[in-house]
């Protein structure tokens, strides 16, 4: 992203480099360690071919979407849509803040990220006897430590946003992703031949059709949203740094594909040892930190897969948190003029502050229930990502399908007719019925 063009505002300096910046910003925590948890949690084959379902119709079409506005504009989410349409600007504001309300939490899991880096380089997987379980809930429930760790992972997404995107992420992303692909395939096929793996690769693949419900639907519906990145206007800011010659229908399409392939070889690294390793799937947001290890235990060279794995954690969950920070400095030097650096310091302390109750949420403020029965992480998690996430998604479909108006849409997305986008019909049915309804019928199943 290293060109100025000549309204000042900065390009991906290659196609290459928007795509890795953008599957930089959907791989991170949410394939590694949340989908995962959440298959587990939500009787996974199941939630696995709903999620399918749900990235087809809704996925795709979304990440078109907001690449279209995005690149129309060359704003801020909420810039853009108000550039289009005067009064649609708060649909972006809810963006926003949902990207804001996710940073929080996300910074306080890149904390535990960056806590476990420290365990596994010391070889703190390895000692015999050592139980993972235990390991993980007396740090998590540490009223001290894993704040500091939170404040490091804030600290370090606001360092990189300060000094502005470009250079170093689009080069190292180069490397450290494919590397990251490279060792979710070895760690995966470590838990696959583990003795008794086999029901845990079944619990994963095989959908129980009976456990299909509204709550592991909304779920799911949740899941694609946080995963892709989508309804946060950060799809939406980083398409308006995309050059007017992109062919923006394809990369709506690499974009998920790489997502969703990360997301399956994660849980495929995880649900076979959960059932291997005599441990339950549904125990939420600790299942990576638990699990993972003891694959590592496992492992010859354990210490050192150990290490180089929660490396390229950390680098994913980096890439993502950036993008999750870009979206509302973006909005806020975009639309009050204030200075990038100080935006970005400020927000960032913003993020750590917003984060604290999350993290105490996991020891000393564990009774406290916001939202149901869930503790405070687990409710910012599901408030953003379930409510907010689909319902500016939604909001999004009937922009363009009825307000922006699928004509102007399709002239975007085909450089004014000078690329062919042959899925160009089925597009504006799905954004303008299909997409729109299914997140509705989703949600409402789900809320019930
Ligand atoms: N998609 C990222 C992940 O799966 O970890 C998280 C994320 C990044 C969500 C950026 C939303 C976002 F705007």
């Amino acid at each position: 992203m290293a060109n100025l063009k000549e309204n000042n505002r900065d390009q991906w300096s290659s196609k290459l480099g928007f795509v890795l910046a953008a599957a930089g910003s959907a791989v991170g925590l949410g394939n590694l360690w949340r989908f995962p948890y959440t298959a587990g949690q939500n009787g996974g084959g199941a939630f696995v071919l709903v999620y399918f379902g749900i990235l087809l119709l809704v996925g795709f079409t979304l990440m078109l979407a907001e690449l279209l506005i995005g690149r129309h504009t060359q704003l801020n989410a909420v810039g853009a849509y108000r550039k289009i349409r005067k009064n649609w600007g708060w649909v972006g504001g809810i963006g926003v803040l949902a990207s804001f309300l996710i940073l929080s939490f996300y910074s306080v899991i890149g904390g535990w990220v960056i806590n476990y880096l420290f365990k596994a380089a010391t070889g703190a997987f390895t000692v015999p006897g050592t139980d993972m379980a235990d390991l993980f809930v007396s740090f998590i429930t540490n009223p001290g430590q894993p704040i500091i760790y939170h404040g490091i992972f804030a600290f370090l997404t606001l360092a990189i946003v300060m000094g502005g995107i470009s250079g170093g992420i689009e080069k190292y992303s180069k490397i450290l992703m494919p590397g990251l692909f490279v060792m979710m395939i070895v760690i995966m096929l470590r838990s696959v031949t583990l003795p008794g793996a086999s029901e845990g690769i079944r619990f994963f693949l095989m959908p129980d059709f009976s456990k299909i419900t509204g709550e592991v639907m909304l779920a799911a519906l949740g899941q694609v949203f946080f995963s892709l990145s989508l309804g946060m206007g950060v799809i939406i800011t980083y398409g308006s740094y995309l050059s007017k010659d992109e062919n923006i229908p394809q990369s709506a399409m690499i974009i998920p594909l790489v997502d969703t392939g990360v997301a399956l070889l994660a849980g495929l690294a995880i649900l076979p040892a959960v059932f291997a390793l005599g441990f339950s799937p549904d125990q939420g947001p600790a299942l990576l930190f638990i699990i993972l290890p003891a694959v590592f235990a496992n492992m010859p060279l354990g210490t050192f897969f150990g290490v180089i794995f929660f490396l390229l954690v950390l680098f994913a969950a980096l890439t993502s948190s950036i993008s999750l920070l870009e979206a509302s400095v973006s909005y806020i030097v975009d639309e009050f003029n204030w200075n990038r650096k100080k935006t970005a310091l400020l927000l960032g302390l913003a993020v750590f502050l917003l984060g604290i109750p999350s993290s105490l949420a996991q020891g000393v403020w564990s009774h406290i229930e916001p939202f149901r029965e869930l503790d405070i992480l687990d409710s910012i998690d599901f408030v953003a990502s379930n409510i907010m996430l689909p319902l500016s998604g939604f909001l999004l479909c009937i922009f363009i399908g009825w307000i922006w108006g699928i004509d102007e849409a399709l002239k975007e997305a085909t450089n004014k007719g000078k690329i062919s986008f042959k899925l160009a019909g089925f597009w504006s049915f799905l954004i303008k019925w299909v997409a729109p309804i299914a997140i509705l019928v989703v949600f409402f199943q789900g809320l019930k």
